[in-house]
């Protein structure tokens, strides 16, 4: 079994570890860096359909979901389209309104989530187009849809999500490309630009998990943490969702995502020498916003972790931990930006003694309501 987990401890550990070569298996043969375009012909999303799309319409579950998140960013900043994320749950039971010229876009890394299925099945008796975004081949949700879009993660053990969700921002990324340029609203240049950024990103990614001691340090500073807040914005959002996900799944420590502009709205209240605080803070477009959100938890003694960009100084001042990340655009951040977190849930419940692979009470696909 020790040979299956790749001399690792746990599945999800390797599968931590296989981020870069099962995000170069999910980009490779799909993109053309001369040409700034995505090929993705079996996913039938026509250039005639990527033309007509009004709305797209992200339903899914859990991580799934969180990548969603990021899909719509994308979605809206590079193709223009206005899009909106949805949870499948929610979605099911509420009499949604869906369109033909919606794109619905279901991501499961199983294909057999049970609320997924029914939002997909839903979305599809009101007319719309659905593409499934999954990592299981003919799984039930890609055989509903109209089409697939397949990450190539390979299977995934751990009931934790952690590489599929990495090949998932990469297929989301891949179909905002090719979205945009089949409407003409992303210029080539900025298509080159972002593909070749995204097919750079398993080599960070390997600088990252090259630096995995560091990180378990930080994680030994949150062992005995009941709370601990996860900020975010822009891009950073979803992946401070994930990373509190991860710390909840595995750890079973109290952990809260939240947008970081929304903390003087409820979460500041929590903040003093007691709370740990884990900012995702590249430096992006939403740099300078979050930096004044963390100035105000310092002024409140709380503890900063931050994941950051190489070379940035002032963080030095603000934050107790740091783990740096290479320098990118923008766009494929959140590549990178997952990761340190995905390992700090980790070792966090690894320091704990807890069952990393099957935490209590969860299953790694729900089928069932
Ligand atoms: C379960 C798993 C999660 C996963 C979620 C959605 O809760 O434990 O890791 O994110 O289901 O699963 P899906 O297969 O639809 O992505």
């Amino acid at each position: 079994v020790q040979a299956e987990r790749g001399g690792y401890k746990h599945f999800m550990r390797k599968e931590i570890h296989e981020q870069p070569e099962v995000v170069e298996a999910t980009l490779r043969g799909r993109i053309d860096l001369a040409e700034g375009d995505v090929y993705a012909a079996e996913m039938g999303v026509t250039p005639e359909v990527a033309q007509s799309i009004r709305r797209v319409y992200f339903v899914a579950c859990g991580t799934s979901h969180h990548a969603a998140i990021a899909g719509r960013y994308w979605m809206e900043q590079l193709a223009k389209v206005p899009s909106v994320v949805e949870l499948a749950s929610e979605v099911r039971y509420r009499e949604p309104l869906f369109y033909p010229d919606d794109l619905v876009i279901a991501v499961s890394q199983s294909g057999e989530t049970a609320d997924t299925l029914a939002a997909v099945k839903a979305a599809k008796a009101g007319g719309a187009r659905v593409l499934a975004v999954a990592n299981v081949l003919d799984s039930a949700i890609p055989r509903v849809s109209d089409g697939a879009l397949y990450t190539h993660a390979g299977p995934e053990i751990g009931v934790a999500s952690t590489k599929c969700f990495t090949t998932q921002l990469a297929a989301l990324l891949l179909l905002a490309v090719y979205i945009g340029r089949r409407r003409s609203t992303l210029p080539q240049e900025r298509a080159q630009q972002v593909l070749q950024a995204l097919w750079e990103i398993p080599s960070h990614q390997r600088e990252i998990l090259g630096d995995a001691d560091y990180v378990h340090a930080i994680a030994k500073k949150l062992v005995h943490a009941k709370d601990v807040l996860f900020l975010g914005r822009g891009l950073g959002f979803p992946i401070a969702l994930e990373g509190a996900l991860k710390l909840k799944e595995i750890s079973y420590a109290h952990a809260e995502g939240y947008a970081a502009g929304e903390m003087k709205h409820g979460p500041i209240a929590l903040i003093d020498e007691h709370l740990p605080v884990v900012a995702v803070c590249p430096r992006d477009a939403q740099y300078d916003k979050i930096l004044s959100n963390l100035q105000a938890v310092r002024a409140r003694e709380g503890q900063v972790i931050a994941i950051a960009t190489k070379g940035d100084e002032a963080m030095l001042e603000l934050a107790q931990h740091i783990v740096w990340i290479p320098k990118a655009p923008d766009e494929v951040m959140p590549l990178l930006t997952v990761l340190p977190l995905q390992l700090i849930a980790y070792f966090v419940a690894n320091l704990k003694g807890n069952d990393v692979d099957q935490p209590r009470n969860l299953a790694k696909t729900v089928t069932v309501e």
